[in-house]
């Protein structure tokens, strides 16, 4: 069985739930696991795979962004693959899920399986850092991981391949203000010169480009490419990186993610 992980995160979450989940495939079961992040793979022949399994993070009740340009511009497969799909997010993924399984439909790729894993928030995490939640993982969440590769697996095997889209969710309803605030508008992200050392991390691991670096060696905000997955904000040293104008964050997540 060669599975195919492909995965975008923002600050860590997402890539850490991949990670656990090609750990649980390899520690199982006799399977060969591929496992990319969308930003770094270039070319991958997919239908070498026998399945995906494939993770977003939620970004305003729907995938990344990144996610769904890289799939937009996938031509379909000669192909049916099926695709576990999975999305981390702090409180609500809405219909996440149901949007990115319609998006793989229209490619070939035929949702069997959907999760999605509370993992720290990436937002709320900045909004309000005493909130302790959001600074941690769902309970249990490698055992469930490991129930769910199982699962997936299981069904693979025993070619109970029933492709399916997620139901609707009506917690997207009661969040539509907040995705379409989220859509409309993208938060400016403060520089804090005087905590700045210049390293040029958040111009080179930008997921969309929307830092530079100016002649004096500090990198300048572009609000108008920024996603605001707060990747930048979080992997900064030196906590030069903030949504406010008056303070620096108080708590950072502690992923590291290089391009
Ligand atoms: C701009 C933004 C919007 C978010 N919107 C939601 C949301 O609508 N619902 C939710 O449950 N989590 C939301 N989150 C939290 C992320 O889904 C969560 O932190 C996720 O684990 C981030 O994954 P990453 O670390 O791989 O980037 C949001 C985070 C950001 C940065
Ligand atoms: S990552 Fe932080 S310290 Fe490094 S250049 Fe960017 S703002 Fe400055
Ligand atoms: S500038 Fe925007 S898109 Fe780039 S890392 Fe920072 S928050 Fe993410």
């Amino acid at each position: 069985m060669k599975i195919l992980v492909l995965y975008f995160s923002g600050v860590g979450s997402t890539r850490k739930v991949a990670e656990l989940i090609q750990d649980c495939l390899l520690h199982t079961k006799n399977c060969i696991v591929d496992l990319y992040s969308i930003e770094n793979c270039v070319a991958i022949n997919f239908i070498t795979y026998d399945a995906f399994i494939i993770g977003t993070p939620v970004y305003h009740g729907a995938p990344s962004n990144i996610v769904n340009n890289y799939f937009n511009s996938l031509p379909p497969l000669s192909k049916k693959i099926p695709a576990f799909i999975f999305n981390t997010r702090a409180l609500c993924s809405c219909n996440t899920n149901r949007l990115l399984a319609k998006q793989l439909l229209r490619k070939n790729i035929i949702t069997i399986k959907d999760r999605d894993y509370r993992t720290p928030a990436s937002d709320g995490a900045l909004i309000l850092p005493f909130i302790k939640r959001f600074f941690c993982y769902e309970k249990n969440i490698y055992t469930k991981i490991h129930l769910d590769c199982m699962d997936f697996l299981e069904r693979l095997q025993t070619k109970r391949l029933y492709g399916y889209v997620p139901r609707f969710r009506f917690s997207s309803v009661i969040n539509a203000p907040n995705k379409f605030m989220g859509q409309m508008i993208t938060f400016k992200i403060f520089l804090h010169q005087d905590k700045c050392v210049k390293c040029g991390r958040c111009i080179k691991n930008c997921p969309h480009y929307a830092w530079e670096r100016t002649k004096s060696g500090y990198p300048l905000f572009n609000r108008a490419k920024c996603e605001n997955c707060y990747r930048c904000i979080h992997h900064c040293p030196a906590k030069a990186l903030s949504l406010s104008k008056y303070s620096t964050p108080q708590k950072l997540l502690s992923f590291i993610i290089e391009k």
